[in-house]
C-alpha cells in the first residue's frame, strides 16, 4: 500500500485538460493505496482572486473530485487551508530553499515576466516550497500530476533530500506519476500552447461544466491545419494532434485506430465525433456533481477529510519540529 497525494487549484472551472492530466486517474488509484486529495486554495492566492468566486470554484472543485469518481471512504479529500500545517511545513521549507532555485522556476519566470518582478506577489515566488509541503506531509510517495508539474515535483524532491541529509531522515522522497497520453492537452485555439482554466480566451478550453452545445461549439471551431488528413504528427500538425490525443485518453482507443478509423474522412466528421466522445465522458460527472453541489453531504465529506488530513499532517509537524529544535520540551512538574 502506498501513500498518493494529489492537488488541484480552485482557480477556475476545471478543463478537460486537468480532467485527463490528472482527475481521470485517481479513481482507479483509492482502490489499493493510500491515497488524498486536496483542493489547494491557498496556491490559487498567489495571483489575485476575487474571494466570491473563489469560494465558488473551491465548493465546485470538491464536488468535481466526487462526481469523477473520488469515494470519501476510500480517499481523504480536503480544503488546504482547512489543514494549517500545510502553511506552517511550508514556512520551514521556505528555509530550506534557496531564492535562486526559487527563481528559476519556469512557472515564476513566465508570470513574472509578464507583469515584471514588481507586479508579482511573494506567494508567486515561494508557491514551489508550499506545494512541497502538501506532499511531504503525508510520507508520499506517489504523486500523479500532469506533465507541467514536473519541475515542481523535482523541485520537492530536491527540497526533501536536502531536508533529510541537514536535520534527519523524515521525508518520504515522492516519485511523479505522469499518465502516457493526456499529459499535456493543448489550447484548442492555440494548439502549441497548454490548455489553461485561466486563459482568458474561453474557446481555447473546455471546462467540465460546459454545457454540450458549448463543447460542440467549441471543438467544431478548434484551430486544425488544411491538409485534411487526420494524422498524428505533434509539430506540423498541433490541432489535430491535440483533437487525437483528447479523443484518445476519452475513449480509450490508440492513436493509431483512431488515425485508420479516419483515414480517407474530412475534419468535419471528425470534430463531431471528437465532440460526441467528449460529451459522453462529462454527461455522467456533470449529473452526480449538480445532485452534490447544494448538498449538505459534500460539507460532511470535506469536514471529515479536514479531520483526518490535520490528525495525518500533524504528525510530521510533531517530527519536523524536532528535528529543526522548533518549540521546546517542558520541565516535568
Ligand atoms: P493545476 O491546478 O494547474 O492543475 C491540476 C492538475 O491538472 C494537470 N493539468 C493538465 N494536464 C494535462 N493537460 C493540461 N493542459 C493540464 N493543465 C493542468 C496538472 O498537471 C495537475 O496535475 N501546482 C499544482 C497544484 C498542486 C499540487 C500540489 C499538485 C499544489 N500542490 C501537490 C500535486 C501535488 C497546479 O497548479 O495544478
Amino acid at each position: 500500500m502506498k501513500n498518493i497525494f494529489s492537488g488541484i487549484q480552485p482557480s477556475g472551472t476545471l478543463t478537460i485538460g486537468n480532467y485527463l492530466g490528472a482527475m481521470k486517474h485517481f479513481p482507479e488509484l483509492q482502490e489499493e493505496n493510500n491515497t488524498y486529495f486536496c483542493i489547494v486554495d491557498e496556491h490559487a492566492i498567489t495571483v489575485p482572486q476575487d474571494r466570491l468566486e473563489l469560494r465558488k470554484n473551491i465548493r465546485s472543485l470538491a464536488a468535481l473530485y466526487i462526481a469523477s469518481g473520488i469515494d470519501p471512504n476510500k480517499s481523504t479529500l480536503f480544503i488546504q487551508s482547512e489543514v494549517p500545517a500545510h502553511t506552517q511545513l511550508g514556512w520551514m521549507l521556505q528555509c530550506v530553499a534557496y531564492i535562486g532555485e526559487l527563481e528559476r522556476m519556469t512557472q515564476f519566470k513566465d508570470k513574472s515576466s509578464k507583469a515584471g518582478r514588481e507586479g508579482v506577489s511573494a506567494g508567486l515566488l515561494t508557491y514551489p516550497p508550499l506545494m512541497a509541503s502538501d506532499i511531504l506531509l503525508y510520507n508520499t510517495d506517489i504523486v500523479p500530476v500532469g506533465e507541467d508539474q514536473k519541475q515542481h515535483l523535482e523541485l520537492t524532491r530536491n527540497l526533501a533530500q536536502r531536508f533529510n541529509n541537514k536535520y534527519n531522515d523524515i521525508f518520504t522522497v515522492p516519485e511523479i506519476s505522469i499518465s502516457q497520453v493526456g499529459a499535456r492537452i493543448m489550447s484548442l485555439q492555440e494548439p502549441t500552447k497548454k490548455m489553461s482554466k485561466s486563459d482568458e480566451n474561453q474557446k481555447g478550453f473546455i471546462s467540465m461544466l460546459d454545457d454540450e452545445k458549448q463543447m460542440e461549439k467549441k471543438i467544431k471551431s478548434a484551430v486544425t491545419d488544411s491538409e485534411g488528413i487526420v494524422k498524428f504528427d505533434a509539430e506540423n500538425k498541433p490541432g489535430i494532434s491535440n483533437l487525437l490525443t483528447i479523443y484518445s485518453s476519452f475513449a480509450n482507443e490508440s492513436i493509431e485506430s483512431l488515425e485508420a478509423k479516419y483515414e480517407g474522412k474530412g475534419y468535419g466528421e471528425f470534430k463531431q465525433d471528437v465532440a460526441n466522445v467528449v460529451i459522453e465522458a462529462m454527461r455522467p460527472i456533470q449529473e452526480r456533481y449538480y445532485e452534490l453541489i447544494d448538498s449538505e453531504e459534500l460539507d460532511d465529506i470535506l469536514d471529515h477529510g479536514a479531520e483526518k488530513a490535520n490528525a495525518d499532517a500533524m504528525k510530521t509537524i510533531r517530527k519536523v519540529k524536532k528535528a529543526m529544535g522548533l518549540g521546546r520540551v517542558k520541565k516535568k512538574k
